[in-house]
């Protein structure tokens, strides 16, 4: 499962269209966290997509992730600032690959 614990835990090497990406990072094999409120970890995430259809919100999106051996796209926070702290997507997801932290 994803650390909860992943700000303390793990550095932020940069941010991709407004969404923060915590290492480590070596592609295609590491593609570390993504997001801060909504974060998934793209080395967890084997692109169940029930997060993509079940948030209220639509904070999800594709991103291609070429040659990661869980798979080969992930669900990326890409809308964070929209969520609604629903928990939907915690809940639904197989791998518990996604972190909500409200407030
Ligand atoms: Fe969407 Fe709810 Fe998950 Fe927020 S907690 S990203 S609103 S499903
Ligand atoms: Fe990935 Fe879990 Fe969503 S596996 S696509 S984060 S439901």
């Amino acid at each position: 499962a994803i650390d909860s614990n992943f700000e303390q835990n793990r550095e932020q090497v940069g941010e991709e269209d407004g969404v923060a990406v915590w290492g480590p990072v070596e592609p295609p094999e590491k593609q570390g966290i993504r997001g801060t409120h909504v974060a998934v970890d793209f080395d967890i995430c084997l692109a169940d997509g029930a997060c993509l259809e079940d948030c209220p919100v639509d904070v999800f999106e594709w991103v291609e992730t070429p040659g990661h051996p869980e798979s080969e796209r992930k669900a990326n926070p890409a809308d964070e600032d929209q969520c609604i702290d629903c928990m939907l997507c915690v809940d639904v997801c197989p791998v518990d690959a996604i972190d909500v932290d409200p407030g």
